[in-house]
């Protein structure tokens, strides 16, 4: 049996300590480990995004990540965005703008979005396409996503 190791992680704003083995992927701490299984695994290979998570105010995926080395790190999964009855902003321009289909893609697209609206301008659709790159979909066409995140950008700048 492997020997585990005893980390911490924020979570969301709750600090979880936990004993992991230190193969023990980021994803999988996320979602077994502590239940948030918002954050989805589709190619478990750093290529899909759907695994996107910000760590320490950065996205990043958590398919290839461990979560050993996260010891002391801060995280924000989907979960932190809001859920059913309470979407934030962001969810709320993706529910009206159709930007989801099947939804597997959402948790990652959602946590991209978020970390580019935090730190860029987002002046053109070049600019959220280039940003949201390294997310795939296989259902939308990525139209509906790009307008969902141009009208975030619209109701951040009304609100500066
Ligand atoms: S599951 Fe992590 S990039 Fe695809
Ligand atoms: S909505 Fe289905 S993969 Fe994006």
């Amino acid at each position: 049996m492997t020997a585990q190791h005893t980390i911490t992680l924020t979570v969301n704003g709750r600090r979880y300590e936990r004993a992991v083995e230190p193969r023990l992927l980021l994803a999988d701490f996320l979602r077994h480990t502590i239940g948030l299984t918002g954050t989805h695994v589709g190619c478990e290979h750093g290529v899909c995004g759907a695994c996107t998570v910000l760590i320490n105010g950065d996205s990043m995926r958590s398919c290839l990540l461990f979560a050993i080395q996260l010891d002391g790190a801060s995280v924000e999964t989907v979960e932190s965005l809001g859920g059913p009855g309470n979407l934030s902003p962001l969810q709320e321009c993706f529910r009206e703008h159709h930007a989801l289909q099947c939804g597997f893609c959402t948790p990652g697209m959602l946590m991209t979005a978020t970390d580019l609206l935090r730190k860029y301008p987002l002046a053109t659709d070049e600019q959220i396409r280039e940003g949201l790159s390294g997310n795939l979909c296989r259902c939308t066409g990525y139209e509906h996503i790009v307008k969902a995140v141009r009208a975030a950008v619209s109701n951040r700048e009304a609100e500066r």
